[in-house]
């Protein structure tokens, strides 16, 4: 398996990194990363990255209040893929959509499975809480936000792993 989809510390919203919410352009994917501490039997990581999301702007978001939380606005989806858990990439083309690198599930740009009734994926690309805030050191600069959860590969229903 990837190494970047080992399991990280789960449930707590992070701060997306490597994502300038106001850069953000309606149904074009943008990959972040979320970091957090992390240990091993010997090494303290204090920094390491523990999951990869893709995000979709739906909707622009100029003007509007802080915080956001408007379910229609944003998706966010983890990378790790509902079947075995690879990493998903954008396609060439990413008005396309996902495809997993490892059986080449397919995926829409909302998450649904492509092919279903062929699909090795048995759901869709697990969604992600999200909202965006001010940032505290920078009240100018809109902060994305993410709840980070790990889901268990190869059910049909989305079950959170903790
Ligand atoms: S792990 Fe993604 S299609 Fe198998």
């Amino acid at each position: 398996m990837d190494p970047r989809n080992r399991t990280g510390p789960s449930g707590d919203f992070r701060a997306v990194d490597g994502v300038t919410v106001r850069d953000l352009q309606p149904n074009v994917p943008v990959q972040g990363t979320l970091r957090s501490v992390r240990r091993d039997a010997w090494t303290l990581y204090p920094n390491d990255v523990i999951g990869r999301v893709w995000i979709i702007l739906k909707k622009p978001l100029a003007g509007t209040a802080l915080p956001v939380d408007d379910p229609t606005a944003l998706e966010v989806f983890t990378t790790i893929c509902p079947h075995l858990g690879c990493s998903v990439n954008l396609n060439a083309n990413p008005s396309t959509g996902f495809t997993c690198p490892c059986h080449a599930a397919q995926y829409n740009l909302d998450g649904s499975r492509k092919n279903q009734a062929t699909s090795v994926a048995p759901r869709g690309m697990d969604a992600l809480e999200w909202k965006i805030e001010a940032d505290p050191g920078d009240p100018n600069r809109q902060l994305l936000l993410v709840k980070f959860q790990s889901f268990k590969a190869g059910a049909a229903q989305k079950e959170e792993v903790k």
